[in-house]
């Protein structure tokens, strides 16, 4: 295992540019080395952080006082396509948890795996995608995971959990619900093969497309279609650290889109029925129509954090923002939702060390 380094900044390893300390730092390159550097840690009782791209991640200023496992793992094994075979026509893809989701997805597009082309642009690990069931554009990864294999931190041994054993839910699996125990080292996809994407079921990118909803059409015009929407968001990472964008430095969506009862949905408010009678709403809406516009950003945080201006469910640091002052203007969103409308937002990322 790599010699533990000195203080380590978490500012640098979150989309969000913020978080403290780590009390210690190690580099996991191998599937050995993240178990290993998690038993020794749990072991000896110290607090263990997981770290992937950060992308989903709040880190109080204070740092944490334990061991952050950065997943640095490589590796993408697909098993031989079949392409004559019709009674398979898909093919079945080992993905280290370390991988990068995004380059997962472009080597997906440009090799005719079908099912992950929406999900382009999206920061981040293949790890940290089965946790929240990372979904956007109408596709979500649970669609095309066949299974997840964990490091089990109570059993003390690797299990792997077919799709239906993983309690994908919106933005929820059983990893999110008991968030201590389980270390995801890869993930198995089952894609299906082909040139065209999987039908397109988000109004929004059927319009950006030209297209019908339901169309299929080829998976790099799906890929280009969901970067332009993403960029136009300011969800997509802009590599340019000499000119920054900081309507990037976000945690993506900071709020969960709120799942309701039909009454409860503000008149005009954007409804999505689901399948037990509930509507999921917008949070983005919400916050919108309750006086928090794109870029808002209140005096008493001196400007150093904001809403995005593209987006009014990313917050934003400025460049020179504390978590304090990220969390004091969640606070501030979550309480003008709730007076507005009496519905309580609850924050999407990982928060570490903070509370609302
Ligand atoms: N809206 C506003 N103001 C805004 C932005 C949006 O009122 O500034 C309203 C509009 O009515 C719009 C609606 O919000 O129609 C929904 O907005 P959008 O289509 O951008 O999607 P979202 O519900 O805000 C979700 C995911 C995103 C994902 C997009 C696209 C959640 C919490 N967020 O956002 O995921 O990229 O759909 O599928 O489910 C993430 O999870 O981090 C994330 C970025």
């Amino acid at each position: 295992m790599p010699e533990p380094s000195g203080p380590v900044r978490l500012a640098d390893h979150t989309t969000l540019h913020l978080g403290g300390p780590a009390a210690e730092f190690v580099l996991a390159a191998s599937e050995q080395q993240l178990i290993d550097a998690v038993s020794a840690a749990d072991a000896a009782g110290r607090p263990v952080l997981v770290l992937g791209g950060g992308s989903n991640l709040v880190v109080a200023d204070e740092g944490f006082d334990g061991v952050v496992v950065k997943v640095a793992t490589a590796g993408v094994g697909a098993d031989i396509e079949d392409a004559d075979d019709p009674s398979c026509g898909g093919v079945l893809v080992e993905v280290a948890a370390g991988e990068v989701w995004d380059d997962l997805v472009a080597s997906a597009v440009e090799r005719g795996w079908v099912g992950v082309e929406a999900l382009s642009g999206i920061p981040g690990s293949v790890g940290a995608t089965p946790i929240q069931n990372v979904g956007a554009y109408g596709q979500e990864v649970a669609q095309t995971i066949a299974s997840v294999r964990v490091w089990d931190r109570r059993l003390r041994g690797v299990r792997t959990f077919a799709a239906a054993e993983c309690g994908f839910g919106y933005r929820w699996s059983r990893f999110k619900a008991d968030p201590a125990r389980h270390v995801v080292l890869s993930v198995r996809f089952q894609f299906r093969t082909g040139t065209l994407s999987a039908p397109i079921a988000y109004d929004q990118l059927a319009r950006e497309l030209e297209v019908e909803p339901g169309a299929r059409v080829g998976l790099g015009r799906v890929r280009r279609a969901v970067l332009a929407l993403r960029r136009g968001k300011g969800m997509v990472l802009y590599p340019d650290p000499a000119r920054p964008d900081h309507d990037t430095w976000s945690a993506g969506s900071f709020f969960t889109n709120p799942v309701v009862e039909p009454s409860r949905v503000p008149p005009g408010a954007p409804a999505y029925p689901q399948p037990d009678g509930s509507v999921k709403t917008s949070a983005a809406w919400l916050i919108d129509h309750a006086g928090f516009a794109k870029g808002h950003a209140p005096a008493a945080l001196g400007g150093r954090v904001s809403l995005s201006t593209k987006h009014t469910l990313a917050l934003t640091n400025r460049g020179t923002g504390t978590t304090a002052d990220l969390v004091a203007l969640a606070r501030e969103i979550r309480d003008g939702v709730r007076e507005r409308y009496r519905i309580e937002l609850v924050p999407e990322p990982v928060l570490l060390g903070v509370e609302l």
